[in-house]
């Protein structure tokens, strides 16, 4: 039993998350960045992260969803707005949109992760009480600059803990 885990990540955060899923997962599993990812083909299931690009996965993961046929896969991703937001859902349903014919959902990971400063810049020029000026997101913004954490990484480890021990006991053995 081996996991391929490939991620995306611009300033850490969806790697961090990677990895702490990487040190949980079983021998043998690979890790890489979305840019030199390995085939496929041989693992058992297929870790995707990417971190949340205006509501869907940023356009490298998307690449790389769209190479991917007849896979079981794992879905995790890093956002500015609440794991537990609906827009946590919706980005997994948009990122979904964009794998090939075939595949399987068997999971979805969203922990909240740091914006980059420069993103809020910008977004504080914006007009006030417009879509991305708001209190609303200088709350947000404040929330995730403390994410992820330690206990977002534990979980993160907990996560794959608990899947491999599903997937063991449904699929180890045929
Ligand atoms: C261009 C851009 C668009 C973003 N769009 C969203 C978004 O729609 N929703 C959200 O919650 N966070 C959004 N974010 C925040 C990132 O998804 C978040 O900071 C993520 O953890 C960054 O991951 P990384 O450190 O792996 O690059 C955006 C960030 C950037 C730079």
């Amino acid at each position: 039993m081996k996991f391929l885990i490939v991620y995306s990540s611009r300033t850490g955060n969806t790697r961090q998350v990677a990895e702490a899923l990487y040190a949980a997962a079983p021998d043998g599993s690979t890790i890489s960045k979305v840019e030199t990812a390995p085939a496929a083909d041989g693992y058992d299931v297929i870790f995707v992260g990417y971190w949340m690009d205006r509501g869907t996965a940023d356009e490298k993961s998307k690449e790389y969803l769209r190479t991917l046929t007849k896979k079981k896969v794992v879905l995790f991703e890093t956002m500015g707005a609440s794991p537990a937001s609906e827009h946590a859902y919706t980005g997994f349903a948009n990122a979904a949109t964009c794998l090939s014919e075939g595949n399987t959902i068997m999971g979805v990971l969203a922990i909240q992760g740091a914006v980059d400063p420069a993103l809020i810049a910008m977004m504080r020029k914006m007009p006030v009480g417009s879509a991305h000026n708001t209190g609303e997101m200088e709350k947000t913004t404040e929330e995730a600059a403390k994410h992820p954490d330690a206990a977002d990484l534990e979980k993160a480890k907990a996560y794959m803990e608990a899947f491999t021990a599903k997937y063991e006991k449904y699929y180890g053995k045929k």
